[in-house]
């Protein structure tokens, strides 16, 4: 029968339209980091309960692949990760990347400096510090992207 593989794929897009992080609508997410982070792997176990699929590099020459991606040094966390062309530094929440991608603002990424008690895959018990998710591009601009407090 022609039309047999029709209905599951019907069946999956409609789930896929019901669900508030869909995989399939979002571009994958690549991630570098230490092969002895751990604090990395909570972050991308963060994106994909969020519906990213997260490819993860280890890397012990992170210095060169945030050089690489132009991540401003002050600006520096963990891992470095890229999505849909852009750059995403440390534990920046899963909602702020999709609000990245959804408004695509001429950027080359957004970071989270350092790495915050509290932010996504820092989950510190009793612990949240405020911290803000800041933008960077290729003339040195920085700004504002979101404030968490
Ligand atoms: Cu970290
Ligand atoms: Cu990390």
């Amino acid at each position: 029968m022609a039309n047999s593989g029709i209905f599951p794929r019907l069946a999956a897009l409609l789930l896929c339209a019901a669900a508030v992080g869909c995989a399939e609508s979002l571009p994958e997410v690549v991630m570098y980091k230490d092969p002895d982070c751990g604090c990395c792997g909570a972050w991308a176990e963060r994106m994909e309960a969020a519906g990213f699929r997260v490819k993860t590099v280890a890397t012990r020459e992170l210095d060169a692949v945030k050089q690489r991606f132009a991540v401003p040094e002050r600006l520096e966390a963990c891992h470095t990760a890229t999505v849909a062309g852009y750059v995403v530094e440390g534990h920046v929440p899963p909602a702020d990347v999709k609000r990245l991608l959804k408004e695509r603002p001429a950027l080359t990424g957004i970071a989270v400096p350092g790495m915050p008690a509290g932010s996504p895959g820092m989950e510190t018990p009793g612990r949240k510090d405020p911290y803000d998710v800041i933008t960077f591009d290729a003339t040195g601009g920085r700004a504002v992207f979101a404030s968490h407090r």
